[in-house]
């Protein structure tokens, strides 16, 4: 069964030292300790933060993590439509891709924004590089649509995509 955990002292080592994508992907999504030091400058700087480790029974799979912004504070800016959640990074360990654990735990993480954890807000933003295939599927099988912006520039950008909820 697949369940999202909090970071503690307990699981950190694993998140950051054993949850990796191939070399490939590595373009693709930063390191989870790059990702837990965002969420700490988020945290401590008024921002919003949740980032989880994915388990499949007792065994961590992967990494997700979201965040909030509202006109007040975040670290979302335009051309994010505010209030807006974001889906921040999803990142299944290398040796457990194709079992159906993104699936899962992007399913799991729509429901608790749902919840409507920081605040109100009628859309989820995520984004990707052009060239990620699987994200773009994992996505797009949700219902995220393409919005027409993208993140960066012509030489390096993500597309950025939206779900209304
Ligand atoms: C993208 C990623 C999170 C998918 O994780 P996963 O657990 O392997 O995905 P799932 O098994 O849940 O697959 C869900 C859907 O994603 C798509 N998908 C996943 N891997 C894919 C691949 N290698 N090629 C094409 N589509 C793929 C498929 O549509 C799949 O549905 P299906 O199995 O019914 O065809 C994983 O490949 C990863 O961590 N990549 C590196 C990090 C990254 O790119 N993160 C996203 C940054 S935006």
């Amino acid at each position: 069964m697949v369940t999202l955990r909090k970071i503690t002292h307990q699981n950190l080592c694993t998140c950051i030292y054993d949850i990796k994508t191939t070399e490939e992907q590595k373009n693709f999504v930063d390191s989870n300790v790059e990702s837990l030091a965002e969420a700490y400058a988020s945290i401590t700087n008024g921002g919003f933060a949740t980032p989880y480790a994915v388990y499949d029974n007792d065994t961590m799979v992967g990494f997700v993590m979201y965040t909030y912004a509202d006109e007040l504070g975040g670290d979302l800016a335009p051309p994010l439509v505010l209030p807006c959640y974001f889906i921040w990074r999803i990142l299944i360990d290398r040796n457990h891709q194709r079992k159906g654990y993104a699936k899962q735990a992007i399913e799991i993480i729509i429901t608790e924004i749902k919840t409507m954890p920081y605040g109100k807000a009628d859309r989820i933003y995520t984004s990707w590089a052009p060239e990620n295939i699987a994200s773009k599927s994992l996505f797009a099988s949700f219902g995220f649509v393409e919005t027409g912006e993208i993140d960066g520039d012509e030489d390096d950008y993500e597309v950025i995509v939206k779900l209304d909820i």
